[in-house]
């Protein structure tokens, strides 16, 4: 994933600190990787190679752990968190359809976030209501009985929102411009 403009530095920075706050000893990798995750929302590999660096650990390693472990993401999380239920009530009313058809609309597979980082899509587990399977949370919004329709409409929504917020910061960037 591309770096956005600034981040590379934001990245050093916190890395920075978080090794001289634990130390450079191999055993802190993992508190390592979580105090880095807590800081940037995700391990970018910019980060890992940083770290593989200043630990003396190869960088396949530090990767390694990072893919092991589920509590780590690799990928930024995106403006809106899609996460598809695949517990077993969500799963046997066609969790993996809903799930599909967010991959196919989105163009990335779950576990990823969109280029423009507007949506990232993953799949969790039973999130406790599986009378209303199968179940998205949008956002923190919990979407009940969702058929690949829905899909289309929870996208579209967000698109009509983004063009409607777009034509309403117009004007003040012309208005910018001006002066
Ligand atoms: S299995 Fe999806 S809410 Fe329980």
């Amino acid at each position: 994933m591309d770096l956005q403009d600034g981040e590379a530095e934001v990245i050093r920075a916190e890395v920075d600190g978080v090794l001289q706050r634990h130390g450079l000893e191999r055993e802190n990798l993992i508190p390592i990787l979580q105090d880095v995750q807590s800081r940037l929302g995700y391990l970018p590999k910019e980060a890992m190679q940083q770290i593989s660096e200043a630990l003396k650990i190869p960088e396949v390693d530090v990767y390694s752990v990072g893919t092991f472990y589920n509590q780590f993401r690799l990928n930024p999380p995106g403006k809106h968190q899609i996460k598809v239920c695949m517990g077993t009530a969500c799963h046997m009313m066609g969790g993996h359809i809903i799930l599909e058809s967010f991959e196919r609309r989105l163009e990335i597979k779950e576990g990823e976030t969109t280029p423009d980082r507007e949506f990232s899509l993953e799949r969790v587990a039973c999130v406790g209501c599986c009378a209303l399977a199968p179940v998205v949370v949008v956002d923190e919004k919990v979407e009940a009985k969702v058929s690949p329709i829905r899909v289309d409409g929870i996208l579209l929504a967000f698109e009509i929102e983004s063009k409607k917020s777009g034509e309403i910061e117009k004007p003040v960037e012309e208005e910018g411009r001006m002066q």
